[in-house]
């Protein structure tokens, strides 16, 4: 199952207010069914005072008017079921808005029944903050209560109190708005911040990071050992799914922090956690053969005995992919992502290489953009609203974007649709033989050794095995292979199905999928 994540903002517009909707994506709904997605991710929809693109919510159990109302949701899941895709979404449990009912009454006072549903802390010997804890969006990461006279803790921004954990009242609350929606009938959700969902309980000071340096962002001049991914965090996520499993068959992702070999630990052991803890090790890895090698195989060797990979080459929080590795390389990233063992995730956008787009300083909405200057960790670039034709408001909006869109215009979905060798119809093939080949579905990962420059790997299926050669340069390159097999695609242009034996000439950026004959 391949899984599209939708930000709604920046997907389609139905009213003319510039901000994409749910109508909108229901009018889109042929259009992936068309590209073959399996399920689709929608980021938060919820009543939000939108400081953190809707991840500071106010009402978790409601739609923002900006998006429509519950009942274009219900029109809108069961337009999706009807087209045989799944829906999830996000969930996110760390924190709220401060605009939440619940913080309004939290933080009235320091013995009200909700005084502890939030971090707080009294202040520090100097009456300044409890501890040396850091925001990721900068600065500490506690903010003063006059009306409780204590600091309370936001890992975000200070509009993002977080929620306690360890509260069990919370924890139920936090059931109760998942079973609203699974009740809904919604497939599943994507766990947000899923690492830091509980803090040391001694508040022990973060150590200094020994390898920052001015390059580095200041929120990470410290390691967040005493923030992040501590083991209680693991219970919380085992009691999430407890409550999802009491419904059938839905499924949980999740993002996760750290590095690739933490993320075994994120499946669980004697209790599951997450289905599919999310991988972002391809976005983060150099881009040639020997690095993809590395990166892969330290995956692989992360993940626990049966449990199921993943691997994402887009996000709302991720810088485009294409931007990273250029067009010819976005489609060597399409056959690795369609054919390595593991559930692929795209980003809107990703299928026809959308890239990067530079957004003027007067238009930046991104809160970690403007609160940790000059390291490009903007978000907006990459939110930018989806081109689905070449027209000013790009067919996405007849109104003023909220954000801008990308000034290439021939980058847009209705063109690569038109052209049978664009970056889409790729996409499209490339989905279209994965459900032919149930091989490239469930087959074992065969590794090979990377060489001159190809990233090369077999998947194998009872008699069946596929190879897959990724030329990661810009020069042709002999792949070198025993037997013979039938070339069933090619990243290039107008690729024939037809019969290749031993070594194979790749072009430049080339990346073929042969079935090999015995
Ligand atoms: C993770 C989300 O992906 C990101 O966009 C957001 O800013 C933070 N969580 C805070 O909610």
């Amino acid at each position: 199952m391949v899984v599209y994540e939708i930000a709604a903002q920046s997907f389609q517009d139905s009213n003319g207010d510039g901000q994409g909707d749910l109508a909108g994506l229901l009018q889109r709904i042929d259009y992936l069914t068309w590209l073959g997605v399996g399920a689709v991710w929608l980021t938060p929809i919820y009543n939000s005072p939108n400081h953190d693109f809707g991840y500071d919510i106010a009402d978790f159990c409601s739609v923002d008017p900006r998006f429509g109302s519950l009942e274009d949701f219900d029109k809108l899941l069961l337009a999706l079921h009807d087209s045989g895709i799944r829906l999830i979404l996000d969930l996110v449990p760390n924190h709220t808005s401060d605009q939440h009912a619940w913080f309004g009454e939290s933080r009235a006072s320091r013995n009200n029944p909700k005084a502890d549903w939030y971090l707080s802390a009294e202040a520090g010997a100097n009456g300044g903050p409890p501890n040396n804890w850091l925001s990721r969006f900068g600065g500490s990461a506690w903010e003063w209560c006059e009306e409780r006279r204590q600091f309370y803790y936001h890992s975000f921004l200070p509009s993002q109190p977080d929620l306690n954990w360890r509260n069990p009242e919370v924890r139920e609350a936090i059931a109760a708005t998942m079973r609203f929606w699974l009740e809904r009938g919604v497939d599943g959700f994507r766990v947000d911040a899923s690492a830091v969902l509980i803090k040391d309980d001694l508040l022990r000071d973060n150590p200094p990071d020994p390898e920052a340096n001015d390059e580095k962002p200041p929120p990470q001049a410290r390691r967040p050992v005493f923030t992040d991914d501590r083991p209680e965090a693991m219970r919380c996520i085992e009691y999430i799914r407890e409550v999802l499993d009491q419904h059938d068959g839905k499924l949980l992702c999740g993002e996760v922090q750290g590095k690739t070999d933490r993320i075994g630990h994120f499946y669980g052991n004697s209790k599951p956690r997450l289905h599919l803890p999310l991988n972002f090790a391809l976005l983060d890895s150099e881009w040639n053969a020997i690095s993809l090698q590395a990166t892969i195989d330290a995956y692989f060797n992360a993940l626990p005995q049966g449990a199921w990979p993943d691997f994402v080459i887009g996000g709302h929080d991720k810088h485009r992919v294409a931007s990273k590795v250029g067009q010819s390389q976005a489609r060597v990233v399409a056959m690795l992502l369609m054919t390595i063992r593991g559930t692929p995730f795209l980003f809107a956008g990703d299928e026809i290489g959308s890239e990067q787009v530079p957004i003027p300083p007067d238009r930046v909405q991104d809160p970690f953009e403007k609160l940790v200057k000059g390291f490009d960790l903007g978000r907006d670039p990459e939110r930018a609203p989806l081109r689905w034709d070449d027209t000013e408001g790009g067919g996405f909006t007849s109104g003023e974007p909220w954000l801008p869109l990308s000034r290439d215009r021939a980058r847009n979905i209705k063109a690569h649709q038109g052209d049978r060798n664009s970056l889409l119809n790729l996409y499209r093939e490339l989905i279209a033989l994965r459900r032919e080949e149930p091989c490239l579905l469930r087959g074992e990962y065969l590794p090979r050794r990377a060489q001159n420059d190809i990233f090369s790997f077999g998947r194998r299926m009872n008699d069946t095995e596929i190879l897959v050669g990724l030329n990661i340069s810009g020069e042709p390159r002999l792949w070198e292979w025993d037997g013979c097999g039938i070339r069933l695609l090619s990243t290039g242009p107008d690729c024939k199905q037809e019969k290749v034996a031993g070594s194979i000439h790749l072009k430049p950026n080339e990346g073929v999928i042969v079935k090999v004959i015995r």
